[in-house]
């Protein structure tokens, strides 16, 4: 669960982007979050998915007090718990769909298992699997977000965090790419997307607007 509690955001002294903000996400939970350009979105994620830390308040996840941990701390947390889906994909381009979708298992401390077969099944879930040694950049947009969510699967995260995951695809892709997150909703994960696409927010269950430093559940 996560449990965001009086969260502040100032990037300066003087830009408070996020002000005092009380948030719950519980786990299985299927959300959009919405709102103007510049509001805070990303800073929200970033903070969610411990990328960036807030400047006041408290973040408990799954009961830990998480604004309290250094930066090797959160790395950790980082890798084991999210899985990250960006607008543009932010692959690899000199490497094959296998290659990228490895690397989060490169930082792992504990590098047994078999990496091949898990890929594999993520590849065959995806419907990728006949592309796994092609050079991404020989994919189309929507086979590279499907890519990028396979990376984001591979250390089997409770939660996916996708900031505008189909922001550079057209509706039917876009619509392909939906399907696969509630997919994996439907399999237990929380999923959380930053859209701006109203078709995009009625696939989840809930919304919730950044506006003004504040956010508002509908
Ligand atoms: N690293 C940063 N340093 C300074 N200001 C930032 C930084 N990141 C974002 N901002 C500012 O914080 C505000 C919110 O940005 P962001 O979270 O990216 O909004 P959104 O994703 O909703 O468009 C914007 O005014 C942006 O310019
Ligand atoms: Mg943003």
């Amino acid at each position: 669960m996560i449990e965001l509690k009086q969260i502040s955001k100032k990037y300066t002294e003087h830009t408070t982007v996020l002000n005092n903000i009380d948030l719950t996400i519980k786990k299985g939970e299927y959300i959009a979050i919405m709102g103007p350009s510049g509001a805070g979105k990303t800073t929200l994620m970033n903070i969610i998915g411990c990328i960036d830390s807030c400047t006041g308040g408290k973040y408990i996840l799954d009961g830990n007090d998480v604004s309290s941990y250094n930066d090797k701390e959160k790395a950790r947390l980082r890798n084991e718990k999210f899985g990250f889906v960006v607008q543009d994909f932010g692959l690899i381009s000199s490497m094959s769909v296998f290659q990228n979708i490895q690397i989060p298992l490169l930082y792992r401390k504990n590098k047994k298992g078999n990496q091949k077969e898990k890929i594999e099944e993520i590849l065959k879930k995806l419907k990728l699997l006949d592309k796994i040694n092609d050079n991404v950049n020989n994919l189309s947009g929507g086979q590279r977000q499907r890519v990028a969510i396979g990376r984001a699967l591979v250390n089997s995260p409770d939660v996916i965090l996708a900031d505008k995951p189909t922001g550079a695809l057209d509706q039917a892709t876009g619509k392909e790419v939906m399907d696969i997150f509630t997919e994996l909703n439907n399999e237990g994960k929380t999923v959380i997307i930053v859209t701006h696409d109203e078709q995009v927010a009625k696939c989840c269950n809930k919304i919730i607007h950044v506006v003004d430093g504040k956010v508002k559940a509908m």
